[in-house]
């Protein structure tokens, strides 16, 4: 039979965890489960930690590890490191300690990675799932955000349905393998943090439906730092994200705004060439140092991943002529864009009669998403989909 450690962060749970010990204990009992209880405080002030101590000398399974308030992925870093080496358990279930998960979910949990899987999530939003029926619309809104905010930013596989949940059963074997070193996240975001780390070792992921209740006393500890921290979590989890790549460009091309105008100032100031040429150059000037930065920088990823596939010497060349091509092509889209958007100036201010700023404001926006969706698109569309 698996060993399991359970682990139970709490923060000011004083309210709930005496009875959240025994309905686990009870349960462990019922299901002939052999767990230890790790309850990781973070030196509550309103004396949770007094309460897991008394409630130990009469339950020899029980144990505290106590610290300082540094948030809940600390919480649990620490609990893990801790209950791996003191207990060494098959298997890890990590849940809170408000009620919120009921540990009568935790055989269905186990179960799962007796039966192979690596993580198992006790998910709300897998089909037999759910949430609170009086859960505020905020939290509602909240929780499904950072799910989306997972996905779409963070690029996690949309197959999964609950990413930001607490409820879950590990294989202790795997989480040996984490660089823990690598995971800074203090916070709730620890939960995808987590989760992203075992999708990127190969791990088997498994959903099984929980119903979500809502905490039986206090209040949430979830704050707008919180939600911050899961933004930001998730954009450094995905370097390839489109938004990423879009910042990296609107940066390239505020360089090159700034190139241009040097190169003009220069230009006009030591040579005695005629302004309008002078320009020319600039602009030309400013369209090869974007280039070198978008393939090096904005589009690196498409770059290392064609580098890598090229074996041989033959493939080689391929490459510098596929530099050249990259550098032609976008030479005459920026050109090319610069153009249209002197065209639709013309027509919007010339022809329509719109305010001359307005309409080069939406020229330059028209030329510059054209701009990146031919980068983005065509010259550096990377080779994965071929
Ligand atoms: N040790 C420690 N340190 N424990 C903490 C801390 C901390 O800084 N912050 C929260 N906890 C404990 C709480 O005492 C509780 O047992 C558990 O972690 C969850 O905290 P809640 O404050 O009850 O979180 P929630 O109900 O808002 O959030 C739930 O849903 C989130 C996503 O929807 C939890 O299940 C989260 O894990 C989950 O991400
Ligand atoms: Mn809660």
């Amino acid at each position: 039979m698996s060993t399991i450690t359970v682990i139970l962060p709490t923060y000011n749970e004083a309210g709930n965890i005496r009875s959240m010990l025994h309905a686990l204990f009870a349960r462990m009992a019922s299901n002939h489960l052999d767990a230890n209880v790790l309850v990781v405080d973070d030196t509550s002030p309103d004396g949770t930690g007094k309460i897991v101590e008394q409630e130990m000398l009469s339950q020899g399974r029980l144990h505290l590890l106590s610290g300082n308030k540094e948030g809940l992925g600390k919480a649990y870093m620490r609990g893990f490191e801790y209950a791996l080496h003191t207990f060494s358990p098959d298997i890890i279930v990590m849940m809170d300690s408000d009620f919120s998960h009921d540990p009568s979910s935790i055989p269905a949990l186990v179960a799962e990675i007796d039966k192979g899987a690596d993580y198992v999530i006790g998910s709300r939003y897998t089909p037999g799932g759910a949430i609170p029926g009086d859960w505020p619309l905020k939290r509602i809104i909240n929780s499904r955000i950072a799910n989306f905010v997972a996905k779409t930013v963070g690029g996690i596989d949309p197959e999964v349905k609950d990413i930001s949940g607490g409820f879950k059963a590990i294989r202790a074997s795997k989480l040996e393998d984490v660089d823990w070193e690598g995971i800074e996240t203090s916070g709730y975001a620890f939960q995808m943090h987590l989760l992203h780390t075992f999708m990127a070792n190969d791990a088997v992921i498994k959903e099984v439906p929980i119903t979500f209740v809502d905490r039986r006393m206090g209040q949430s500890k979830l704050r707008l730092g919180d939600i911050l921290e899961f933004i930001s979590v998730a954009y450094g989890l995905n370097p390839q994200s489109p938004l990423r790549q879009l910042m990296r460009f609107m940066a390239v091309g505020a360089s090159g705004i700034i190139v241009n105008l040097g190169v003009l100032a220069l230009l006009v100031n030591h040579t005695p060439l005629p302004i309008i040429v002078a320009s020319a150059i600039a602009i030309e000037i400013s369209i090869l140092t974007n280039f070198l930065l978008h393939n090096r920088f904005t589009f690196q990823e498409v770059i290392e991943a064609e580098e890598g596939s090229v074996a041989s010497r033959v493939r080689r060349s391929q490459t510098s002529r596929d530099f050249v091509g990259k550098l032609i092509t976008f030479n005459v889209t920026s050109l090319g864009t610069a153009a249209m958007s002197l065209v639709i100036f013309a027509l919007l201010h010339g022809l329509v009669g719109m305010y001359y700023l307005a309409a080069q404001f939406i020229g330059i926006i028209s030329a510059f998403t054209l701009n990146y969706q031919i980068s983005s698109r065509v010259i550096w569309k990377g080779k994965q989909h071929d």
